[in-house]
């Protein structure tokens, strides 16, 4: 994971014992939580009350290669990668030695499911269409020869194999089906044009020679988390973009602030000349945004929102303010990277998308700063403000925006253990996010532990919240952690965490559901799944947690190598979506095309097939909602 955040913020804290905030202080939120009114984006008005959250039966740890869940529910798969979209007159089928040409898998799902939301139709939870991110591709199982006779058709076949996909599904007698053709059926690949809204629009550093307006970009990359707003659009972050890109052996400054690699590990580069950055640089700049889609509206282009700053962002998630501001956490998933919220200049409109298309190309951006004594600030990250000037490298605001890591590391943000999902309780407003691990924190010295990320070589991730003082667009905010993963067995005390409950490492998904549970997706990587200190966890899985008393339950566990992401549900709670991806990853996380099920053969089972990322759809039995 990358980790090329060389500035001394950390210093500017002054170092608490650690301990003080590992246990949950539950008065802390009970007085900002009765400040919360407004009802959250995306999050539907809870169907009862938060009472009896936890009441399921908890599944054992798993290290088969099969999905496991309570007694009294069923896990169905759904739209596996290789599966027609249903886009009418192009509905290819899956070919399990992944003979599917470029062409074919551009219209199929994509491989590497991660964030995914529901969105109802006409407010439905039995008809409605899934918004699938199909983040990365393992070209091992990609291509019949993997990356054998590496050529331009396999690098086409790979970037048909990313980016988003819309497709329309329907629950009928008990199970949930793909409706195929669908009108809103949908691909994106890195051949669809995507525009670019905000400050950085237009900008010098985003203009190519393919594109000298700096308006348009082809594609999206690497398509991590999922967030949904209030008008009924998608959200996506682009998350290790950067993988994609080859630097040479002499990069810049700026360059070697986003990692950019002397060698991109897709290889896309011999074959597709854009993704040499000594030959295209600006291109790098293209890629890290947010992306805004309207699902609705399958002729819609989708937008790269520059105003809520670049990064390797993991995604994006959406509070409103009683004035009916659009607040936009996100947060990036690297090494000592940084937490961020927009607030958006204006008003929420009535009347879905059109109304609302450039919401978020107006606002401020700030960036967190966790102080030790439990409190923090939001730091705006505005040309002209601080240290944010043309003399220390930011011409404008577009600026600040394209370098929002530079910027950051001005203000003194404060250097977190790899930012994955946040989610916003709808009870009590206050926001959770999901630090998945960091291995290269140590005890002492530059890189040495914080408050807010207190343990030396943090292989077991931990969750921290926050209340901002009275309503989403304060500057000033209360925070604590909800837990320190790990394992109470384990001989490291820093591994042993704090969990009331079920054992888990390397929490990544967050997601609350309409009744307040919180669900924990975990990523503990191929190289250390059960072994070492993970060694008793099992298999990747999905929990459930209630916030109030801290309770973890495991709900789920997944097949070999997989991890468990993008969990959405139906607007009354009847069923959890949630994705399985990369089941069969290997330690060197691409797959011997020579053996592809030597790891897992998951979900078909097939003599002669391959393991491929799908989504899950979980019902209770009696129909009941999930999780109580
Ligand atoms: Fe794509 Fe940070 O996980
Ligand atoms: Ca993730
Ligand atoms: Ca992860």
């Amino acid at each position: 994971m990358e980790d090329s955040n060389r500035s001394g913020n950390p210093s500017i804290h002054e170092l608490s014992y650690p301990a003080r905030r590992h246990v949950l202080q539950l008065g802390l939120g009970s007085a900002a939580a009765q400040l919360f009114a407004p009802w959250l984006a995306g999050c539907a008005r809870p169907v009862s009350g938060p009472a009896g959250l936890l009441g399921f039966a908890s599944v054992p740890p798993s290290t088969a290669d099969t999905v496991v869940v309570p007694p009294g529910y069923r896990a169905q798969v759904l739209a596996p990668w290789g599966d027609p979209v249903g886009i009418a007159g192009a509905m290819p089928p899956w070919r399990e030695d992944a003979s599917n040409s470029a062409e074919e898998q551009a219209v199929q799902l994509g491989m590497h499911h991660d964030g995914m939301q529901y969105f109802a139709l006409d407010g439905s939870s039995t008809h409605g269409l899934l918004v699938i991110n199909h983040e990365y591709t393992d070209d091992g199982l990609l291509h019949p020869g993997g990356m054998g006779d590496w050529s331009a058709e396999k690098v086409r076949k790979a970037q048909a194999a990313i980016g988003l996909a819309v497709v329309e599904v329907r629950l009928q007698a008990g199970q949930w089906q793909l409706v195929r053709p669908s009108p809103y059926a949908r691909r994106t690949t890195m051949s669809t044009p995507f525009a670019i809204g905000g400050p950085a629009a237009g900008h010098a550093l985003m203009r190519t020679a393919a594109d000298p307006a700096g308006r348009t970009v082809l594609g999206t990359l690497q398509d991590c988390a999922s967030g949904r707003t209030p008008w009924g659009t998608y959200l996506a972050g682009e998350e290790n973009f950067k993988d994609c890109f080859s630097g040479g052996p002499s990069p810049t400054a700026d360059q070697r602030r986003w990692g950019l690699p002397r060698n991109a590990w897709y290889r896309w580069p011999p074959h597709d000349e854009r993704f040499d950055a000594r030959r295209h640089p600006n291109e790098f700049h293209r890629f890290g945004w947010i992306v805004e889609l309207d699902p609705m509206d399958p002729t819609s282009t989708p937008v790269k929102r520059s105003a809520l700053g670049r990064a390797a962002h993991e995604g994006a998630w959406v509070a409103v303010t009683r004035e009916q501001r659009a607040v936009v956490y996100s947060g990036e998933d690297a090494a000592f990277e940084y937490i961020y919220k927009f607030v958006s200049r204006d008003r929420i409109a009535p009347g879905g998308a059109k109304p609302n298309a450039t919401l978020l190309d107006h606002g401020t951006l700030y960036v967190a700063r966790f102080n030790a004594d439990g409190r923090g600030r939001w730091l705006p990250l505005v040309h002209g403000v601080g240290p944010l000037t043309p003399a220390n490298g930011f011409a404008d605001q577009g600026e600040v925006l394209i370098k929002t890591r530079q910027a950051s590391d001005l203000l003194g943000a404060t250097r977190m253990d790899r930012p994955e999902w946040l989610a916003i309780d709808p009870h009590s407003g206050q926001v959770y996010c999901a630090l998945t691990n960091n291995k290269e924190r140590v005890a002492a010295g530059q890189r040495g532990v914080d408050a807010a990320n207190p343990r030396a070589g943090n292989e077991m991730g931990h969750i921290i919240r926050w209340a901002e003082d009275g309503d989403f667009d304060a500057t000033g905010f209360a925070w604590n952690h909800l837990l320190l993963a790990g394992d109470p067995a384990a001989p490291r005390p820093e591994a042993r965490g704090n969990v009331q409950g079920d054992l888990f490492a390397c929490p990544d998904t967050l997601a609350f559901d309409p009744q307040g549970r919180l669900w924990i997706g975990t990523d503990v990587g191929a190289r250390e799944l059960n072994q070492g200190e993970t060694a008793r966890m099992g298999n990747n899985q999905l929990l459930a947690c209630d916030v109030r008393s801290g309770e973890v339950r495991r709900f789920l566990t997944g097949p070999v190598g997989c991890e468990l992401t993008g969990a959405t549900f139906t607007p009354d709670g009847s069923t959890l979506f949630v994705n399985v991806q990369h089941p069969g990853e290997a330690p060197s996380e691409r797959n011997d095309p020579a053996a592809p099920r030597r790891y897992s053969s998951w979900p078909d089972h097939s003599p002669t097939g391959r393991p491929r990322s799908a989504t899950l759809a979980i019902r209770r039995v009696d129909g009941g909602v999930v999780g109580s």
